[in-house]
This record gives C-alpha cells, sequence and structure tokens, in this order.
C-alpha cells in the first residue's frame, strides 16, 4: 500500500510517499520513516489523520499497534497521514529520575556541608533532632519515587519531550534545596517535641499509603499489556479518585507540620494546585471512559482529590 507522508502545512515530508505491505502496522510505517529521515525516531513522531478543511475537531491520532489498513477508506490502498515532530525524547524513567535525584543529593548538602559559612554564618552550628529527622524523612521519601519509578509504575507513554527534563528539574531541585536551606539554616528554631512527633508520625502513615496506592495503581495493568486506563478500587482509591496525590498532600503537610516553613509550605501549595489539576482531568477522562453505555460499567461517585471538599 502507498502512505503519503504530509506536515500540518500540507508539504510532503517524504517526497514521493512510501510503500509498504499491506499487512504493515502503524510501527512498521513509523520506522520507514525513521529509515528516510534518519533523525525522526518512532517516539518523536506524531502520526494523526488528515481533517477536512475548517474542522474543529481533534484529529485521530495513529496508534502504533494498529494495522494501517484500519485507518483506511473502505478497501483503499492509499493512506496519507499528517507528520508532528514531537522534539528530542527521553524515557519516563529517565525523566522522573533526574527530577528527584536532585532534591535526594541536595538536601543532604544543606545538613551535612558547612554551605551557611558561604551565605556569611560563620561559628558552629547546633543540629536540632528536628532536621536530622527531616533529613531521613526527606531522603527516604524521594528514594521511594525513584525504586517506584523503576519497579512500580506501568507508564502509559514511553517518552516525554526532553524539555520537561529542563521545566521539572527547576521545579524539584529549586524547591528542594530552597526548602533544604530553610530547614537546616543555623537560625532554624524547631517546632515542640509533640508537633514534630505529630507531624512526622503522621506524614509516614501518609508516605505509607502512598506507596500502597501506586502498587494497586500497578495491578491496573499487566506488563507488557494493554496500557489502557482502568477505574482504581481498593484502599482509599473507593473514596478518592487520586489516592495516591492525596496521600502525597497530606504526607507533604505532616513533613510541613513537623519543621515548619514557609517555604516548605508554598512548596505544599504549588504541589497541591498542580496535583488538583490533574486529578481533575484524571477524574473527567476515567467518567468519560466508564459511562455506563453499551456495556461499559459506570465510574462510581467519588471524590476527586481532597474530601470532603473536591
Ligand atoms: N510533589 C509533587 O509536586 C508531585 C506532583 C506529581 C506527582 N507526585 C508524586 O509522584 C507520583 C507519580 O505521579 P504521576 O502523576 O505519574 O501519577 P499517576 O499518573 O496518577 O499514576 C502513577 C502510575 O499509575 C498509572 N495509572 C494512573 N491511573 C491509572 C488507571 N486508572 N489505570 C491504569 N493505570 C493508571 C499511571 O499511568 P500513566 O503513565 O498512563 O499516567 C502511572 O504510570 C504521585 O502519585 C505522587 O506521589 C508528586
Amino acid at each position: 500500500m502507498k502512505v503519503t507522508v504530509v506536515s500540518r502545512s500540507g508539504r510532503e515530508v517524504i517526497k514521493g510517499g512510501l510503500e509498504l505491505r499491506d499487512s504493515a502496522t502503524v510501527a512498521d510505517l513509523q520506522k520507514a520513516i525513521h529509515k528516510r529521515t534518519r533523525k525522526f525516531y518512532p517516539s518523536r513522531q506524531r502520526l494523526t489523520l488528515p481533517l477536512p478543511p475548517g474542522a474543529k475537531e481533534r484529529p485521530v491520532v495513529l496508534s502504533y499497534k494498529k494495522n494501517l489498513k484500519d485507518y483506511c477508506d473502505g478497501n483503499s490502498d492509499n493512506l496519507t497521514v499528517v507528520f508532528k515532530d514531537l522534539g528530542p525524547q527521553v524515557s519516563y524513567r529517565t525523566l522522573f529520575f533526574c527530577e528527584y535525584l536532585g532534591p535526594l543529593v541536595l538536601y543532604p548538602v544543606f545538613y551535612y556541608f558547612p554551605v551557611y559559612e558561604f551565605f556569611g554564618y560563620k561559628g558552629e552550628r547546633v543540629i536540632h533532632p528536628v532536621q536530622t529527622y527531616a533529613l531521613y524523612y526527606w531522603c527516604f521519601h524521594y528514594f521511594k519515587r525513584i525504586m517506584e519509578t523503576f519497579f512500580v509504575h506501568r507508564f502509559s507513554h514511553a517518552t516525554s519531550p526532553l524539555s520537561n527534563v529542563f521545566r521539572n528539574c527547576s521545579y524539584y531541585w529549586t524547591f528542594g534545596s530552597l526548602i533544604a536551606y530553610y530547614v537546616n539554616h543555623p537560625r532554624y528554631t524547631p517546632v515542640n517535641d509533640l508537633q514534630m512527633k505529630i507531624g512526622f508520625g503522621f506524614g509516614l502513615v501518609c508516605q505509607l499509603a502512598n506507596f500502597y496506592c501506586h502498587i494497586l495503581l500497578r495491578s491496573l495493568r499487566r506488563p507488557g499489556g494493554n496500557a489502557g486506563y482502568q477505574i482504581p478500587s481498593g484502599f482509599l482509591f473507593n473514596i478518592v479518585t487520586c489516592a495516591n496525590y492525596t496521600t502525597e498532600i497530606y504526607q507533604w503537610l505532616g513533613f510541613n507540620v513537623a519543621t515548619q516553613t514557609v517555604t516548605g509550605y508554598i512548596f505544599l501549595v504549588v504541589a497541591t494546585s498542580i496535583m488538583t489539576n490533574w486529578a481533575l482531568a484524571k477524574h473527567r477522562r476515567l467518567k468519560k471512559l466508564f459511562d455506563g453505555k453499551d456495556g461499559r460499567p459506570r465510574y462510581p461517585r467519588r471524590w476527586v482529590i481532597l474530601p470532603p471538599f473536591l
């Protein structure tokens, strides 16, 4: 069959098009495009079906697993696809690893090394127990996230644009350094013992609950199987759609109750607003996928992220 590959402006990306077997899949087409262009490896390519002029709806994105014939009109042997370069890509694991490695490494620097001398604070620095527990708590959190990235999460997308590495690292590395700076500061004033124990104790329970939520999400996809979405259930998922975000938010609340810094609370507010936006989108997607029509189950009534408010 003949495949014509055009850009969004209608210009031919591969001069003369490509000849492929009738049984070829979208993945085969992507490989053929890569062979001809050299630069555009498969995960950089986004292939869609052309839209009629003036159409407002979103174009159909070609799934790499499907046969090209599935996208042809009737018995036609010709197919036109629209090519978009997604830019350089990195794997999701690389992206997550880079974002979490920064806070994991930078935080202990402020605890162990005499960095405050560079900021004009000379003399002996007294380390309070809360600062030591905060270090353990922080490192445990980011170590757990890295382990989950490699051994728990089953991502639906193989790659993410390289530019996200710079954006996400700026976010995590900057907040990580600022929080570490203030919590380990020589002039830091610790909270009372009871508040510290309540904060860290509550936070730790939430971290363990968050880990369990990730195990439950993992069980929704089989290894190498369909990367689609299922209705999460069990434990806190019976009450709230994004229980993993709920527990993530509460574990940061626990850290902040114990350490009490303005930067820590700002991070909590920013992280909560980011996760709330994502949770609203995930909740909408599950309600749309599981609409109770044509034999599909109906998505149960649940809070989105922070019961009893949202
Ligand atoms: N502090 C912060 O600012 C912040 C921000 C975001 C996240 N986090 C932490 O990082 C963790 C991971 O974040 P994330 O945004 O990647 O989490 P996520 O998308 O909610 O879920 C983690 C994994 O489970 C999969 N999954 C989610 N819902 C599913 C469903 N209904 N059916 C099948 N699989 C499903 C996801 O697949 P997909 O690959 O398809 O998404 C992903 O691989 C969070 O849980 C949270 O602890 C922290």
